[in-house]
Parts: structure tokens; sequence; C-alpha cells
């Protein structure tokens, strides 16, 4: 007899927990804009309460979201971090901040709040904030409706600063810096530990500023875009290879993803390159990674010599002859004598070798090519004799790419041009999903 509520409440309790694993672990669909102005991203996020959507720049690297607090923080749910807290401690920023005349608020807290020292991964410029909690919860669906579960997000909340120094240069309409890199409470680590869900996200940039790509957290996929493609299945993997220590905090390593490259060909060809370069050395020095601090992407002068003079050579065999070049790029063609194929713009192919030969990341003209006016010009930017990082992969290189880190096993899972598949990021299917 006594048995019967029992089973009721066991059976209530399963219903529930059911209801709550399965909301748990829904798919997080944040849509990434790109801004013609500085051709960078945003990705959009809802904050504070009530909720409200904000944009804030995608950073493919960066420890710590920040936000601006200047302009009237108003959310009745904030609290900062104190800086005697065992989340403080684990942080281990070693800095604490005090309100100085400034009111008690969301980027003060009595004496001692734990502060961070967020940097603008553009400009690099660093500025001082109070770390805070807050309401935060990301979309579920591709259209941004309704936000989806709410959990909170730890952000560093940067104070008054009449220069800005750490917002100019981030892609406009950002109020802030959506810190995707390998760091214990970048925001995907964040997401990952709030909903039990593996260390796994995904990015595709979109090629457009006019229909939006995505970001997806909360599922290690399978990712279907339409028409019926699952794109889970075309992911070639590659390891992520750990970073060097970065330049703000010495007790932490690189948020930054680097890459193992083993070499560049164009068409077929090996481009002959320094080696020694896509190592990192024991200063840090050299090596290659992803990010999205740079529209195009940066080689270090000797490699971008070398690059050019392959792609220059290999063109000519398509009769394709060099015209006057348009900054920032050294090689444009007349868009009129270049054929248009699937894949953007019919010019010799650029691969990318990492760790072994069977592992290319290729790149089409689509990818490879930007359009400036009447002329198609090599995507692909000096990036100085001296450079801390040899190769940087930028954003252009990665448009229309469906890119996969898994931080679980330590590697990343890369598309090629979605064009192959008839696709974009925009066809994201997100009802099969
Ligand atoms: C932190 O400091 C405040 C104010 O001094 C104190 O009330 C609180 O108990 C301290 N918390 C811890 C975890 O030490
Ligand atoms: C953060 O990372 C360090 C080093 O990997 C680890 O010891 C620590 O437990 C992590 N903290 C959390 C909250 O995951
Ligand atoms: C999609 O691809 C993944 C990876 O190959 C596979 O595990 C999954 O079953 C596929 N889904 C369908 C519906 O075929
Ligand atoms: C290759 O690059 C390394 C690191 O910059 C440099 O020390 C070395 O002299 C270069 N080798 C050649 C042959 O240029
Ligand atoms: C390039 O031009 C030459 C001479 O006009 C012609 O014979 C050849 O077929 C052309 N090659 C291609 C790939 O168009």
């Amino acid at each position: 007899m006594s048995s019967l509520p029992h089973q009721v409440l066991i059976t209530f309790l399963l219903f529930f927990s059911s209801l709550f694993l399965h909301s748990s672990q829904q798919t997080l669909i944040s849509p990434i804009s790109k801004d013609d102005s500085t051709k960078l991203y945003t990705l959009l996020i809802y904050l504070k309460t009530p909720l409200q959507p904000s944009k804030l720049h995608l950073d493919l690297g960066s420890f710590l979201p920040y936000y601006d607090c200047a302009r009237h923080y108003k959310s009745s749910s904030y609290k900062p971090l104190p800086g005697n807290s065992t989340l403080c401690k684990d942080l281990n920023t070693g800095i604490s901040v005090s309100c100085d005349d400034r009111p008690v608020g969301p980027d003060c807290f009595r004496d001692d709040t734990c502060g961070f020292v967020p940097q603008n991964p553009v400009t690099r410029k660093t500025a001082v904030g109070a770390i805070l909690t807050d309401k935060f919860a990301l979309p579920t669906t591709k259209k941004p409706g309704l936000p989806g579960p709410v959990t909170e997000l730890l952000l560093t909340c940067t104070f008054p600063d009449p220069n800005s120094r750490i917002y100019k240069g981030l892609a406009k309409g950002s109020n802030g810096l959506a810190a995707l890199g390998r760091f214990n409470y970048s925001l995907p680590a964040q997401l990952s530990r709030a909903f039990s869900s593996p260390l796994i996200f995904a990015v595709c940039l979109p090629g457009s500023s006019t229909a939006p790509g995505l970001a997806l957290f909360n599922t290690p996929g399978p990712y279907y875009f339409s028409p019926t493609i699952n794109l889970s299945k075309s992911l070639i993997y590659t390891p992520l290879i750990p970073g060097p220590g970065p330049t703000v905090f010495e007790q932490y390593k690189s948020p930054d993803y680097y890459l193992g490259l083993t070499s560049i060909k164009v068409n077929s060809f090996v481009v002959p390159l320094n080696k020694t370069l896509l190592d990192i050395d024991e200063n840090g020095k050299g090596g290659v990674k992803i990010s999205t601090y740079t529209p195009y992407t940066l080689l270090q002068t000797s490699i971008f010599k070398a690059l050019v003079n392959a792609f220059v050579k290999e063109s000519a065999k398509l009769n394709l002859t060099v015209t006057a070049a348009v900054k920032p790029f050294s090689v444009c063609y007349a868009a009129d004598k270049i054929t248009s194929t699937r894949v953007g713009p019919g010019v010799p192919t650029v691969d990318l070798v990492l760790q072994s030969d069977k592992v290319i990341w290729r790149i089409y003209g689509s990818n490879s090519m930007v359009r400036v006016d009447d002329k198609w010009c090599l995507g692909f930017v000096d990036g100085g004799l001296n450079p801390r990082t040899s190769i940087v992969i930028g954003g252009h290189q990665l448009e229309d790419n469906l890119l996969q880190f898994d931080l679980v096993r330590e590697r990343l899972g890369f598309s090629s041009s979605l064009l192959v598949y008839s696709t974009t990021c925009a066809n994201f299917d997100s009802t099969k999903n």
C-alpha cells in the first residue's frame, strides 16, 4: 500500500528529470554576423535580467568574456565576484579591484572584487575590469527568437574608459567579447560545465553580411545542413597543439588554437618553406594558429613570398596574368579573365597539409580570393619578417567552412568549403538538429 505513493513520486521525478535533461542537452545555436566595415564577426547572446539580446565580438581565442559596463549596466541579477571567493582563487588572476570614488555597482563591489585584465584581440590593448556573474542564455533556433535554457556567465565587466581602448577595433556593434579560447572559463568551457555537456563546439563563419552563420554549443553533432547533408561525415580531424605561454597572465597558457601544419601545396606542388618557422620555439615564437582577429591569413614574409611565387606560377598555367595589386593584397587578377566555379573563382587550390599527407585542408577560390572592384586578389597577407606566430589562419579563409573544436579529444574537425557540398553556413538545418 505504502509503495504506491512512492512509485508515483519516482515516476514524477523521472518524468521531470527527463524534461530537465532534455532541455539541458538542447543544442544552442547562436547566429554569427559579419561586420562589413571591419570584416570581423559578432555572436548573438542574451544577458542580464530581464534577458536582453546583445552582440559580442567573436574571438576564437581569449580567456574570459568581457562586457562594457560603462553604459548603464541594468540587471537585477548580477553578482560581483568577491576577491576572497573560491572561484576567484581558482581563476588565479592575482588582481583585485576596489571602488575608489565610484559608487558600488556592477563594476565594483565593496573594496575587494575579483579583477581581470581583458585584452582586445585585434589591437592587443588591455584594460582592467571586475568579474561578475549574471544570467545568460543562447538561442536554440537559427532565427533569433526565444532564448534557450538560462544559466550564469562569468565575465569581466569593464570600467568606464573615455578612450574605449578595448572596444575600438572590434566588430562594429559589439558590446563585449565572446571569448571562445582554450581556457577553463572561456564561453564554451562555462557552457559545458553549466550543462554537463562535453567541451565540444562548432563554428561556421558566414561568407557575407546578409546571411548569418552560426556557433553551435552543447552538441557534438551530427550537423545537418540543407539540402539533407550530414556534415559530420565530411569532417577531417587534426590535433590541436598546445600553445605557448601567454602575454597577459603568466600563469595561463595561450588560449589560441594552434595546428600542426607540415607543408603548403599549390595545386599539387609543395611550396618551399623554412620548416623551423612552423614549430613553436622555446620563446613561444613561430607555429600556426587559427584566429578571427585578422580578416585575412597572415604569413611570415618568407612563407608569404614562397606562396605567392607558387600561386603566380600555377595561375600562369591557366593563362592568368597578374595586374596592379590592391592593398593589403599583393597579387590580383582581372576578374573577367577568371572562370567562375561552384567553389568560387577558378584559381589554383591552396592545400594546408596538417600532420600527415592525407590530412589536407583544401582552400578553393571562394576562400583564397577576395573580390576588390573588378579584380580578384589573393587573400593572404604579408605578416612581416618577425611575427610572433608564423601563420595566422584568418577569417576569410574560414568562411563557409564548418569547424568543430573538440577539447575532449584535443582535435579540430574541419569540412573545407561547404560550397563543395552545395551548401553554406547560412543553410544549417535547425529542424533536423
Ligand atoms: C570574504 O570577505 C568578506 C568581507 O570581508 C567576509 O564577510 C566573507 O566571510 C569572506 N569570505 C570568505 C570565503 O572568506
Ligand atoms: C582549471 O584548469 C586547471 C588546470 O587544467 C585545473 O586544475 C582546474 O581544476 C580547472 N578548474 C575548473 C573549475 O575546471
Ligand atoms: C551523420 O554522420 C555521423 C558521423 O559519420 C554519423 O554518426 C551519423 O549516424 C550520421 N547520421 C545519419 C542520419 O546518417
Ligand atoms: C629558418 O627560420 C629560423 C627561425 O626564424 C631561422 O633561425 C633560420 O635561420 C631560418 N633558416 C633559413 C635557411 O632561412
Ligand atoms: C593558354 O593560352 C595558350 C595560347 O593562347 C593556349 O594554347 C592554351 O590552351 C591556353 N591554356 C589554357 C589553360 O587556357
